[in-house]
């Protein structure tokens, strides 16, 4: 399709403002904020949104407005004047590339913690407990009101003062919305029983704002208009609370939610993670625009550019967010407006993004290490000036195609060696699990960049040093991972079976089976999926206080249902101390940390995760005769620098080891030890 005729290019006007496409980015704290405020790392993860094309970024999770709803996961501090000048270098720095950028804004209300910051009691219309969150709130007296409302129009005209187009309301699980929803709000007052008085508080709370930032700055709702919940308000009630907002004229655009996101397992299908159907909610945000006939925007997972076209032609949305496809791909519309749609790095749906915020960390995606970290990598990759390298890479799973990707796209002649018939290692194996096929994408897309830029693959090859040595290589990648570690127990080591031998389907899942998670990643219960779905008796055995504790909720989530729907036994606090053979089935003796007591259970099954051992044999074959002695400069490392250690006059080449070819890692790592070694060769 022509650029000029798609409808994905085409400009959106709302009130004054020019929005350039139809593609936006919908509001998300990647937890970059440092003081609360938006500073380095922040700005330029927005401004490479806007030099990629999107025509609207709208930035923060939930900045907070008042000091009783204090950050949940890094959010910003709307609350401080303070924020002001990193407000105007963050919209200075996006509208430079000509998109705009606006800001949402809330009081988390019950969906935060009291044990943090100022410590002061975390507030609700009523005194129920959000799940997700564990905080008892306490009901939000008058004073609370007021104050929270004044709260609103200060941060309003700060952002206003910031140079932001906009501002955007969080009312989905939040406090203005708590007062809507029966199932947060119990009052008895002016602001509790019909929707009159539920609806008050917002209200009240948007008049405010209107009063302080006047009538041309932008102001939207991101709204709840059906919590599909039993507890909660249906489609019904939430047109209606659109219409009456929309009615107050003093809102510009609303941006559509259908759930709630008080637990892990509800808030997984409003943020759909992988494996939930594609664009979920969008139909229903269709039929609400149609009723509404209002600027609807609305983003959950529309992750491929064909769905988020049919959005806008079928006239279901007038903006799509694609928020984190612009986590794994900043530059969308570039490539889109370009005719290159084939080369988005796609969102594969793992959010691993999401899930890090919520542990304490900052947002990263699982396949794209320059995210987050625009100060020192690079989104895309520029050519060499220099002559072209020979670079040889052994081992084509992710860390491998992405050496060879970041390589080849500098300009220098690759080779990658693979004893597979084929590229993927271990997340070629996870995608046999039915819920995660998507991870093939990390492969796909590399493998095809890889092939546009001339890449030389020889899969079935167990390279040797000969074979190696034979290239001439300028560098040398050693990305040939790892080697299940299963030998772990006291006894019974011979029993047991990886969880690679379940997934290759070299031995097919037993009737009654242990699956042993001494990792707590992945790893152990995705195998433990895998055998729970062939109909296995199966229990999860994991030394941890629950199980796989190195995954984030939204993950859990996914796994969570299975395990329940097949009945699968749960057993925390526990280790697999030994087996044996027991006629033609297993005794595993099961102890803990905690006691000396054990307990046997005969199975005919074990499964044994513990991560990875190196397979590294031939990096230090290599290693006497490079350049480097395999040594990498951690400083330049860290910078983002050259890597120019020479410690061997005799050496010819460089060598690097990277993702499990030097420990038991993930995805991410993996990817970035090939980024940032491979980036300035
Ligand atoms: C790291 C991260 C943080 C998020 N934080 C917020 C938030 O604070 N407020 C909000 O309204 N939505 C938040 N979201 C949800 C997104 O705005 C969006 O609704 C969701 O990612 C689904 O859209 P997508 O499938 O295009 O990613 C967050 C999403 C991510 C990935
Ligand atoms: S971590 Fe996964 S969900 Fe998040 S942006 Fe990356 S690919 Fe998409």
């Amino acid at each position: 399709m022509s650029s000029s005729h798609d409808p994905l290019l085409q400009p959106y006007r709302i009130k004054h403002l020019e929005l350039r496409n139809r593609i936006m980015s919908t509001s998300h704290e990647p937890a970059y904020s440092e003081d609360g405020f938006p500073k380095q790392r922040y700005r330029l993860y927005h401004a490479e949104k806007a030099k990629g094309g999107i025509a609207l970024t709208m930035t923060a999770g939930s900045a907070v407005v008042s000091a009783d709803s204090p950050a949940a996961f890094g959010n910003l501090h709307a609350y401080q004047d303070e924020i002001v000048p990193w407000l105007k270098e963050l919209s200075d720095s996006v509208h430079e590339h000509g998109s705009a950028i606006m800001m949402q804004i809330t009081h988390l209300g019950r969906r935060t913690n009291w044990n943090k910051a100022d410590w002061f009691p975390v507030l609700a219309p009523s005194p129920v407990r959000e799940p997700a969150h564990r905080a008892f709130p306490k009901a939000a007296e008058d004073w609370d009101i007021a104050r929270i409302i004044a709260d609103y129009a200060d941060a309003a005209e700060r952002m206003k003062a910031g140079g932001l187009d906009g501002i955007e309301l969080e009312c989905y699980g939040h406090f203005a919305d708590q007062f809507w929803s029966p199932a947060t709000n119990k009052r008895t007052d002016e602001y509790g029983g019909d929707l009159d008085n539920r609806m008050r508080f917002s209200l009240r709370m948007i008049n405010a704002i209107r009063e302080r930032v006047g009538s041309d700055f932008i102001v939207g709702v991101r709204m709840v208009a059906d919590e599909d919940w039993e507890l909660g308000f249906d489609r019904e009630v939430g047109v209606e609370i659109a219409q009456r907002l929309i009615a107050t004229g003093q809102i510009d655009f609303l941006n559509l939610i259908r759930g709630h996101i008080d637990t892990d397992a509800a808030l997984s299908n409003l943020i759909p993670i992988q494996g939930r159907r594609s664009a979920p909610h969008l139909d229903f945000c269709g039929e609400i625009r149609k009723e509404t006939k209002f600027p609807i925007l609305h983003a959950a997972r529309i992750s491929d550019v064909a769905t988020a076209r049919h959005a806008i032609a079928e006239g279901k949305l007038d903006m799509v967010g694609m928020t984190r496809p612009h986590i794994a791909d900043p530059h969308i519309v570039n490539k889109i407006a370009a005719g290159r749609e084939h080369e988005i790095r796609p969102c594969v749906g793992a959010t691993y993004c999401l899930d890090r915020i919520y542990e304490g960390h900052e947002a990263l995606c699982i396949h794209n290490p320059a995210t987050g970290r625009e100060a020192t990598m690079p989104q895309i990759i520029s050519k060499s000036k220099g002559a072209a390298k020979r670079i040889v890479v052994v081992g084509a799973g992710p860390a491998g195609l992405e050496a060879a990707r970041v390589s080849a796209a500098r300009g220098h002649s690759v080779t990658v060696f693979e004893a597979a018939n084929e590229p993927g290692g271990q997340v070629r194996l996870i995608t046999r699990v039915p819920r995660r096929r998507e991870m093939i994408g990390i492969v796909d897309w590399r493998v095809s960049e890889c092939e546009r830029d001339g890449v030389e693959f020889r899969f079935n090859t167990y390279a040797e040093v000969a074979d190696i040595l034979g290239l001439e290589p300028d560098v040398v990648f050693i990305a040939t991972g790892g080697i299940p570690n299963t030998e772990i127990l006291d006894g019974g080591n011979d029993l047991v079976h990886s969880g690679w031998d379940i997934l290759s389907g070299d031995i097919k899942p037993g009737q009654r089976v242990i699956v042993y998670d001494d990792n707590a990643a992945h790893a152990g219960i995705a195998v433990a999926e895998f055998v729970a779905l062939s109909g296995a008796e199966l229990e999860i055995v994991t030394p941890e206080r629950f199980f796989a504790a190195d995954i984030g909720g939204l993950n859990h989530a996914g796994y969570a249902e299975v395990f329940a729907d097949h009945n699968v036994r749960i057993t925390i606090n526990s280790r697999v101390r030994s087996i044996k053979r027991k006629g033609n089935r297993l005794s595993a003796k099961i102890g803990s940390d905690y006691s000396k007591k054990t307990r046997d259970r005969t199975v005919d099954q074990v499964i044994v995760e513990h991560g990875t051992l190196p397979l590294e044999d031939l990096y230090f074959e290599l290693k006497p005769v490079s350049k480097n002695l395999g040594e990498v400069d951690y400083q330049a490392l860290r910078s983002g620098g050259l890597q120019d250690i020479a410690a061997n006059a005799d050496g010819s080449f460089q060598l690097f080891r990277i993702g499990d070819a030097i420990s038991s890692r993930n995805i991410h790592a993996g990817i970035y030890d090939a980024l940032r070694l491979a980036k300035d060769l």
